[in-house]
Formats: structure tokens, C-alpha cells, sequence
């Protein structure tokens, strides 16, 4: 039997993706096959009765296209190629039987907001006759100023990746806009080819068998009509681009162009990357009615460990009632309507028990798995980012020459040429920086964390020796172990996937509770979101008297809750 048949033979129910949980892998980053310091897709295949055995749905693969690599992917030269630093197509073929034949299935990254410089299609465009001219934004220099001078860019915007939006041409004497870096110039979705092309790319992977798509930065692709100067900000050269050019007037309509042209009636899974976005945009984007996504990621709590108004490096205390309340706001934001995803880390933000947990030696299983419990409880599809199931820890990178990420790199360099001191963003960069999340896949506690044989892209963490995943599957109170129960109650208790949610105790500094209530069947989460023990307060919580413990970080016991302890509590049982 093929496994093409195997897998017409079970098709997929409707909204399978609101009971699936999601593994991300970035694949430089997984597993390395031939010893080259790079992970690869024959090193994923190896691992895929790892993500068995962890029991997730759904496997989602940062890009593997052909790209020059200069946003480690993100920058696609060739969107029907894999880039050879990953293998071949057959290769992947062969990575999607082995997740079909596992009953898991594959969700490609769809990066459709801009190209790489190097794709054929940019290349065609930098001709000014070309009928690709307009697949790209194209614009003259500022009226009245000199070309490629200082001040001559069209507009003031910031690039994400520092520096301007807008990347001088001498060849047609034009900036072509990038929001990104020079490497990845945005996309003309008002050019109705180009949107045409996307499609016929995303038909060609559906096509190929893949299961859906992870949009990257989906809510930029409509652009304002009038492309304008945004505030200045004093201080800074430049103005944040993003505030200026996401969620523009068109998207709702290409979204739902896109869905007409590829996604009806195939019952994929898509989610939509989307800084800046709103609950009340989310609700759009994720109403069935409307055919446009299934769902989207929000930027909003991993934006509240920053100065308000200030850039990511700008550091700020987190107070869990702030955390609480906006997990709150898109819990109830899309309760009746739309579907929430939910993360705590992936690869562009800091490892989850850094950031949001305690990562001391004491205290990092522990609230690695409250944090697992308090995530995977909440509405919606939960996402797991590599590593984060063995509790793997940011990088504690300690000089510049440590970092690879040109996010990181730019920044450093271009505030120390502002004058910033370099020991501060250094200190910014180790709690902050996509590099964190980067660092190889702890296997095993052998040379190179188990995952090379050669010299790894990026330093392997040096806890692989004591944190890897060999040594957590070998135990039966690891973090790992936890994840797979977590993971195993979304299938038994329907109420993990459809129940209500109601937040308790929001003020409290510590405590994270919260009730998810089905038809007769109500779950009590309770956690202890600190380092220090926890009084409940008397009263506060629903009765648990002779309810069912689901799940705990500790074995029960009279008292206040033990740093970071956790329990899923069943109250009734369903009928
Ligand atoms: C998304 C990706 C990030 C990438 C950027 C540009 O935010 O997640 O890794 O650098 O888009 O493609």
C-alpha cells in the first residue's frame, strides 16, 4: 500500500487543526546528516520517530528553499527548489512519507512578502524596461535630492534589520524598498501576476503533498496606497516601518483571494505571521465565514518584556498580571468567533524558560512545564518550538563574535556607532536576540551535542551535557515527559480543545489560574508562575474535592504552591 493511499484513506476531519499541536523545527538548527555543521532534511528524517514519539500532529519547517542564506532562508531565491545546504527535493519527499506514514503531517514555510535580491524574478525587475519592473517597489530618489545620497531615500522607514527600507539601484538610478534587509526586497502584491505566481507556487506544494502553510510577516503584504514619511522620533534617524506599512487596505481581499485560488476545499492548516496585528484584526482574519486564515500569530505577549513604544532591546520587567491580562484579551477576543494560536517561543524569539520561567538550575524543569501546562491549556493550537520540550535554555552568548543572526549583528554595530555601550547591548542581545533559540538541538550529552560530527554554524550550548534529549526521554518526570502527557490530554479531553475559558485571580503577582468549562466537564489550571512559594488565596479558586488530577509539576501537598508548581484539575467529568 503507498502511502499516498494510506493517507486518501483517512482524510482529514473538519477543523482538525483546532485539536493538533504543532512542532517547529528550524532546520539549520535540528539535526546534521553529513557532518557539515549545518542541520539538513535527511537529519530531520532521522528524527521523526523522536516527534512520534512526542506525540505532536503537525511538523513545521522553517524554509529549505534555494537562498543565499542571508536571513538564514528567509530571503528565497528559488521557491520550488530546496537549497542544497538542505538537500533535495527528493529529500523531502521523503522527510513528508515518513511524517504521512506516522500519521503527522507537514506545514511549509510560505515567506511570500518579499524575495530574496538573488531571485530570478528581482533579478528580471532590476531592468527598468522589464515587464517585471513593477513586481518589486520601485521609487525615484526624494524630490530634490541627488540620488543614492545621504536623505535621498523616498521615505524615512526603518528596515527591521536596521538601517533604511530602501536600497539604492545605480544601475536604474531607483531604490527598491525592503523591509527586511537589502537582501530581501518586499513583493508588489497590487500587481496582480505576482499574486497569480504565489498561487500557482502554493498549488504546486499542496500539490507535493504538504498539509499547509505558515505565512511569514502575512500582514505585510498590502501596502498603503501612499507610500509616506512616518513620524520622526528624536534621536533616531529613522522611523519604524511597520507602524507605516502593515495591515494595509488590501488584505483582507488578497487573503481571501488566496484562499479562493488555493486553500478552498483542502482542508490545510495556514497561520498567519503578523506583527502589529490586533485581536480585533485577528478575529477578521480567523472568522470561517470570512475564508481567509485559520489562524494568526500575535506579537503582543512577546512585545511586553519591552519599553512601551521602544524597540525589542529596550528591556522592561514583565508583572504576570500584564502577561495574564493579554492572553486574556485574544482568549476573549476569540472566544465566539476566529481561533487563537499559541506560543511562548520559536525562532526568532528567546527560549521560553529564559524568558518567561527560570532557567537556574533549581528551578528550570519545573516551570519549564508550568509554562508547558499554563500554554497548552489555553484555546487554541498550541506550538512547540525545537527544543522547548527538553526545556533548552537562551545561549548566554557573551561577545558580538559569539552571534550569527544579522538581526543581532546590525544592531550591535550600528548602536555602538551611536554610541551605545557595548557592554549594554551585549546584555540586551543575551536576553533578546533570535540567536538564543538558534543554537543546535541538544541530542545526547556526546561531542557536539549529538548534533554534528563536524563544527556546528552556531556554538552549541554547553548545558547539552546535562540538558539533551536523550537524557529527558530516559526519564519519566522530565520535561519531556510532560509534554507528552500535555499533549495526550488534547486528545482525551475534548474540553482542552473546545472549552471556555475564564481567567481567576488576575491581580495576583504570582499565581496563573484559569478554568476552561465543556458542556459537564470544567478543568482547573493552577499554576505558580514564580521562584518563590505561593499562598492561594482561601476561597479563590473552585472547590477540587474529589475532583481528578490531571497533571502536576509536584506531587500534591497541603500548603502554599511550591515554586512553580502546576496542576490540571478535572472537576467534573464529562457525560
Ligand atoms: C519573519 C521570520 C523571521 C524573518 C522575517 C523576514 O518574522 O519569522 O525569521 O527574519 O520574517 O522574513
Amino acid at each position: 500500500m503507498t502511502v499516498d493511499f494510506v493517507h486518501a484513506q483517512n482524510p482529514r476531519p473538519d477543523n482538525w487543526w483546532k485539536s493538533s499541536v504543532v512542532y517547529q523545527i528550524y532546520p539549520r538548527s535540528f539535526a546534521d546528516s553529513n557532518g557539515d555543521g549545518v542541520g539538513d532534511i535527511p537529519g530531520i528524517t532521522s528524527k521523526v520517530d523522536y516527534l512520534a514519539q512526542l506525540g505532536v500532529d503537525v511538523v513545521w519547517l522553517s524554509p529549505v528553499y534555494s537562498s543565499p542564506q542571508d536571513d538564514n532562508g528567509y530571503d528565497i531565491s528559488d521557491y520550488t527548489d530546496i537549497d542544497q545546504t538542505f538537500g533535495t527535493l527528493e529529500h523531502l519527499d521523503t522527510l513528508i512519507a515518513a511524517l504521512h506514514e506516522r500519521g503527522m503531517k507537514i506545514v511549509m514555510d510560505l515567506v511570500v512578502n518579499h524575495t530574496s535580491d538573488e531571485h530570478a524574478w528581482f533579478q528580471e525587475s532590476r531592468q527598468k524596461d522589464s515587464p517585471k519592473r513593477d513586481w518589486y517597489w520601485w521609487r525615484p530618489a526624494r524630490a530634490g535630492h541627488q540620488p543614492g545620497t545621504d536623505g535621498a531615500e523616498p521615505t524615512n522607514w526603518e528596515a527591521a534589520f536596521s538601517g533604511s527600507t530602501w536600497q539604492y539601484d545605480e544601475q536604474s538610478g531607483e531604490y527598491y524598498l525592503h523591509l527586511f534587509s537589502r537582501k530581501q526586497p518586499d513583493l508588489n502584491w497590487e500587481n496582480p501576476e505576482v499574486r497569480a505566481a504565489i498561487y500557482e507556487m502554493m498549488n504546486w506544494w499542496v500539490d507535493r503533498g504538504v498539509d499547509g502553510f505558515r505565512m511569514d510577516v502575512i500582514n505585510l503584504i498590502s501596502k498603503p496606497r501612499e507610500l509616506v514619511d512616518g513620524p520622526e522620533i528624536p534621536g533616531r534617524k529613522y522611523s519604524p516601518s511597520f507602524h507605516a506599512v502593515a495591515n494595509g487596505p488590501r488584505l483582507h481581499e488578497f487573503l481571501n483571494e488566496m484562499y479562493r485560488e488555493v486553500l478552498a476545499g483542502k482542508n490545510l492548516i495556514t497561520v498567519g505571521e503578523m506583527p502589529g496585528a490586533t485581536v480585533e484584526l485577528a478575529r477578521l482574519v480567523t472568522d470561517p465565514a470570512r475564508r481567509e486564515l485559520n489562524m494568526v500569530f500575535t506579537f503582543e505577549h512577546v512585545s511586553l518584556d519591552q519599553v512601551q513604544g521602544g524597540a525589542k532591546w529596550d528591556l522592561q520587567h514583565l508583572p504576570l498580571p500584564v502577561l495574564k491580562d493579554n492572553l486574556n484579551a485574544w482568549q476573549m477576543g476569540l472566544a465566539e468567533v476566529g481561533w487563537n494560536s499559541l506560543y511562548w517561543n520559536n525562532h526568532d524569539q528567546p527560549r521560553a524558560v529564559s524568558r518567561f520561567g527560570d532557567d537556574s538550575a533549581p528551578h528550570r524543569i519545573n516551570s519549564a512545564k508550568t509554562l508547558g501546562t499554563v500554554l497548552h491549556m489555553h484555546k487554541g493550537t498550541p506550538y512547540v518550538y525545537q527544543g522547548e520540550e527538553i526545556g533548552m535554555t537562551n545561549a548566554s552568548f557573551t561577545t558580538i563574535e559569539h552571534y550569527q543572526d544579522l538581526e543581532s549583528v546590525n544592531h550591535y554595530y550600528e548602536a555602538v556607532s551611536l554610541g551605545q555601550q557595548a557592554e549594554d547591548l551585549l546584555l540586551s542581545l543575551a536576553v533578546k536576540s533570535r540567536d538564543n533559540a538558534r543554537t543546535p538541538m541538544q541530542w545526547d550529552d556526546t561531542h557536539q551535542a549529538g548534533f554534528t560530527q563536524g563544527i556546528p554554524w552556531l556554538t552549541v550550548n554547553p548545558n547539552y551535557v546535562a540538558i539533551n534529549a536523550a537524557a529527558a526521554m530516559a526519564d519519566s518526570d522530565s520535561v519531556f515527559a510532560h509534554y507528552q502527557k500535555l499533549i495526550k490530554l488534547r486528545r482525551h479531553h475534548p474540553v482542552v480543545v473546545d472549552g471556555w475559558y475564564r481567567l481567576l485571580l488576575p491581580e495576583h503577582e504570582q499565581i496563573f489560574a484559569f478554568t476552561r468549562t465543556l458542556d459537564s466537564a470544567m478543568l482547573l489550571v493552577v499554576a505558580n508562575f514564580s521562584s518563590e512559594p505561593a499562598e492561594v488565596p482561601a476561597g479563590s479558586l473552585p472547590d477540587i474535592d474529589g475532583a481528578e488530577l490531571l497533571l502536576a509539576t509536584h506531587a500534591p501537598a497541603p500548603g502554599p504552591l511550591r515554586p512553580w508548581e502546576s496542576q490540571i484539575h478535572l472537576l467534573r467529568a464529562a457525560q
